[in-house]
């Protein structure tokens, strides 16, 4: 049994069909409440109009939905070029990017890419992250201040490593960016109440360093990786240049 459930319900299914995910992306993860099992630790769920992760338990935070227009993400993507990420993305280029993010997550970076007027392709894996994701940026695309931005973003579900070794080279972007889940080594950073659940769910990415080599093949200017301020760069390998932010860096790796 995973740690997570989808809470099977034919509002959820409607929902999942207008989001155009693929279909079986929740294969093998749907079930009832009534079922549910001691190792179950959360619940992907459609409520209030919302996709939401809802932890079982109380130490896991609160639950996770996707809101590009309010909150953190809102307030950040008013100010994208100030943002480090999209620094590091642009590098000295003056011209115009394009940009495969590998690691979409909840989308915080592709959108704040986005707003910074870059085409994103987001790829996601995780089947419970894509739909929080794809619901997310659906509620973006109706919304007036972040319909644009939104149209700017193309999401894909699969491997990242697949789909970039697939890609045509007409296909292939400028720069690929990736923000992979790292090893928890303090138990401050286990604090972090927004990234329990997350963390919980998701787990680790330990195949950062086969993604970082697929990457470094395709991109046509640069592999951005987001890394702990203190952490090994990927793979050990020393990247050309990094932009040092407070708790986090980028590590550039010119192509
Ligand atoms: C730390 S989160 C990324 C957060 C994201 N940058 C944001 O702004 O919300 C890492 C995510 O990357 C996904 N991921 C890791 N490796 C991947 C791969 N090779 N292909 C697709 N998704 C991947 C994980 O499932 C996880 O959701």
């Amino acid at each position: 049994m995973p740690s997570w459930i989808a809470v099977d319900h034919p509002d959820f299914r409607t929902r999942l069909r207008q989001l155009e995910l693929p279909l079986n992306c929740l294969d093998g993860f749907w079930s009832t409440e009534s079922e549910l099992t001691a190792e179950v630790s959360a619940v992907l769920e459609y409520r209030d109009g919302c996709v939401q992760l809802r932890p079982l338990d109380k130490a896991l935070g609160n639950p996770v939905t996707v809101d590009f227009i309010h909150g953190k993400t809102g307030f950040r993507f008013l100010r994208a070029s100030h943002e480090m990420v999209v620094k590091a993305v642009a590098g000295r280029s003056k011209e115009p990017l394009t940009v495969f993010d590998a690691t979409a997550g909840l989308g915080r970076d592709s959108f704040i890419l986005a707003a910074a007027g870059y085409p994103v392709t987001a790829v996601e894996r995780h089947p419970a992250i894509a739909c929080l994701l794809w619901d997310g940026l659906d509620r973006a695309h109706l919304s007036l201040e972040g319909a644009s931005v939104a149209g700017r973003i193309t999401l894909n579900w699969g491997s990242s490593q697949t789909i970039l070794a697939q890609l045509a080279e007409p296909e292939q972007p400028d720069v690929v960016y990736m923000d992979p889940m790292f090893p928890e080594r303090t138990k401050q950073a286990l604090v972090k109440k927004e990234m329990r659940l997350f963390r919980e769910v998701v787990g680790e990415d330990p195949d950062g360093e086969l993604l970082l080599e697929v990457a470094l093949g395709v991109a046509r200017k640069r592999v951005v990786i987001k890394r702990p301020r203190k952490a090994e760069p990927v793979a050990g390998r020393k990247p050309g240049y990094q932009l040092l932010g407070k708790s986090s860096r980028f590590d550039v790796y010119p192509t």
